[in-house]
């Protein structure tokens, strides 16, 4: 029976425009013969993702497992580090692998051998604190060197990494630590915020009074003369670091089914959904998307602008391009300081050759105007990519033109923290571009789109994106048949119909060429500016506050950051001060989720509009926040309470 909170699947126009791959391009691709689709007849074919690795044992089948668990190049063993690392020195030992743009203006690089010393050094050190195999080590810093160092040096010694962005609060960081059951932590001083220090060391201090292990802490100093103190277990990381100078620690073999890391990401409750990764169909995974579709070369300067608190920048800033010897740009700043060309400066003096960036920077600049990327010689760029959310035919199109010259395909990549890697995307030499639509699933992966009922749903029609054969880049509690979606929503459809199928939670529609357009999420997820957010984790820490009786949080729009939150709150009666509660809700998301989270608006209402089942109706407070007609408000039990909601949010 529908409630009104199904999704939103049908009101998207496909895209209707197609471009072709320029020829120069065509012809040096990695990847350019259409007869790749045709060769992934089973799962045997896959093969070739993994043959881009050195193993230190070959496996024996690439897909074991008639039934759960799924095991991907079983028997196999490897390390990480050694093939985004050791295994470039002979040929490329004096190229850069890593460079990095600070925020204020420092640059550093490394070399495939100043990364390989440097990497064996911190895992002599991790060993010297007592790090052994399948500990694991949590990770929090900003976008510095020592960031991927950490991560390489962990897959070094096979202690399993999760890296917390680094916006997130001291409690966040402190949930993960205790889910991961993590006993140590690399983290630094602090960052600067468009020139102001702020400290890091401070949030990680408070989440580790929370944290039930007693925890060991290595601190990294980044910025210039900060005062902190260290406490009992505490580590500097130079003078550790400089304990172990010239030490090698030899790389550790992994089985191909053993994690290489474990990432949080958001789901429908309030907890933080942990996603482990594994050493051999990761790796392998994150290495065949960077070399099928984001066409990386060793040769080629390569920029990612993702964050390496996401997994983003861990499959394509740190693992598919060093796997691949390629050198990797790391930035830290943000991309208007100090001013608006930021980006189009680093790429020109950089010369880098292929960039891949979220929507929403395109929106950001494209609103920012043409005449900072014109200011730069961007002739470099071989080609663009997205990642994140939809990005529209408008947006596309300007980075096409103002960004690529007219001369660089676009690769729009779908993909989440849970497949590891693109899976729906063009091949930018082998597929026209539809603006506005992903592309086909990469060879190899199954989509379908199926309607409430499970039934695939005709081309053209939205409805749920499913997928429906394994993938390498597939995540440890897949492979073990975790169902991960609470079938909270309603309108989440059976998949009985499939022999093996992992739901996405996105909405989607399909061309009559196979082309997926993505509607969004389908869950209580929100993905602000490309971040992703349960509603309930945010919502947690707004009930939280003395005054709240009831909260619900949904996405609005804006012109640049896709979406943002918008919190509805209904109040008790001794709330006190509008004003300062709203401060308060402010600060208790900011404390407990992080700054990315913060709400850009709070609505307060005398009561939440509900179903006469009694659930919140969201699909309603989000068409308030983004001033769309409300059409048939049968389904309320209160509909009494949307006029003034709705002036609560708009006065006129
Ligand atoms: C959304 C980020 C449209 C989608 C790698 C997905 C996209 C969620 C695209 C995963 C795209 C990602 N077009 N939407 N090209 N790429 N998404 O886990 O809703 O942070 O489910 O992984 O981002 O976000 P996550």
């Amino acid at each position: 029976m529908p409630d009104g909170n199904e999704p939103e699947l049908d009101t998207y126009q496909p895209a209707d425009e197609r471009l072709t791959p320029p020829e120069s391009f065509v012809d040096q691709a990695n990847v350019a013969d259409p007869a790749v689709y045709d060769e992934f007849t089973d799962p045997d074919a896959w093969a070739r993702a993994a043959d881009m690795l050195e193993w230190d044992e070959e496996y024996d089948t690439v897909l074991a497992g008639e039934s759960e668990p799924l095991r991907w190049f079983d028997g196999g063993r490897l390390n990480a580090a050694y093939n985004c690392v050791d295994r470039h020195l002979d040929e490329r030992k004096n190229q850069r692998a890593l460079v990095w743009e600070g925020r204020l203006g420092e640059r550093r690089t490394y070399t495939y051998l100043e990364l390989y010393q440097e990497v064996n050094e911190f895992a002599a050190a991790l060993r010297s604190l007592g790090v052994e195999e399948d500990d694991v080590v949590t990770i929090y810093m900003p976008m510095i060197p020592e960031l991927p160092i950490a991560m390489l040096a962990c897959a070094r010694i096979g202690a399993p990494h999760s890296v917390v962005f680094a916006g997130f609060s001291a409690d966040a960081l402190a949930t993960r630590m205790n889910a991961a059951d993590s006993e140590y932590l690399v983290t630094c001083d602090g960052y600067y915020r468009r020139g102001d220090a702020v400290s890091l060391k401070n949030k990680a201090d408070t989440a580790c009074v929370t944290v039930d292990e007693d925890v060991t802490t290595v601190v990294v100093d980044r910025l210039d003369g900060f005062e902190y103190t260290l406490g009992e277990d505490e580590y500097e990381y130079g003078p550790l670091v400089e304990d172990h100078r010239r030490e090698r620690v030899t790389p550790v073999a992994r089985d191909a089914t053993d994690d290489l890391f474990r990432i949080y990401t958001s789901g429908t409750t309030g907890e933080p959904k942990g996603v482990t990764h594994t050493t051999g169909g990761y790796l392998s995974y994150a290495t065949w998307t960077s070399h099928a579709v984001l066409d990386i070369k060793p040769a080629d300067t390569y920029w990612c602008s993702a964050d390496i608190g996401w997994i983003t920048g861990h499959s394509y800033i740190v693992y598919g391009p060093l796997a691949l010897g390629t050198t990797t740009v790391m930035y830290e700043g943000a991309p208007d300081h100090p001013e608006k060309n930021r980006l189009w400066e680093i790429i020109e003096r950089q010369a880098v050759d292929v960039f891949y960036t979220a929507p929403t920077a395109v929106r950001a600049f494209m609103k920012w105007g043409e005449e900072y990327p014109e200011q730069h010689d961007l002739s470099s760029l071989r080609l663009l990519g997205t990642v994140g959310e939809p990005i529209n035919p408008r947006a596309w199109k300007w980075y096409y033109e103002h960004i690529g010259n007219g001369e660089c395909p676009i690769v729009d990549t779908w993909w989440q923290t849970e497949t590891g890697g693109i899976l729906v995307s063009t091949l930018p030499a082998v597929k026209d571009m539809k603006p506005g639509a992903a592309g086909p699933p990469l060879p190899g992966v199954g989509a379908t789109i199926i309607d409430g009922d499970g039934d695939e749903v005709a081309a053209g029609e939205g409805g749920y994106l499913v997928i429906d054969q394994p993938w390498p880049g597939m995540p440890q509690e897949l492979c073990e048949g975790r169902d991960w979606v609470e079938r909270v929503t309603e309108a989440a459809p059976p998949l009985d119909s499939f022999d093996w199928a992992y739901p996405t939670e996105d909405g989607a529609l399909a061309d009559d060429d196979g082309y997926i357009t993505i509607l969004g999420r389908v869950d209580d997820v929100i993905n602000v500016s490309g971040h992703r957010f349960g509603t309930m984790e945010i919502e947690s820490a707004i009930v939280g506050v003395e005054g709240v009786a009831e909260a619900a949080v949904v996405s609005g729009t804006d012109e640049v950051r896709s979406d943002s939150v918008y919190a509805y709150v209904s109040t008790t009666a001794e709330c006190g001060d509008e004003d300062r509660l709203r401060e308060a809700i402010i600060d208790a998301v900011t404390d407990e989720v992080g700054t990315v989270a913060r709400p850009k608006a709070v609505v307060f209402t005398p009561d939440l509009p509900k179903t006469r089942s009694g659930k919140i109706m969201r699909r309603l407070l989000e068409d308030i926040a983004n001033g769309e007609d409300l059409g048939d408000l049968s389904a309320l039990r209160n509909p009494e309470v949307v006029g003034e909601i709705e002036s609560a949010v708009d006065p006129d």
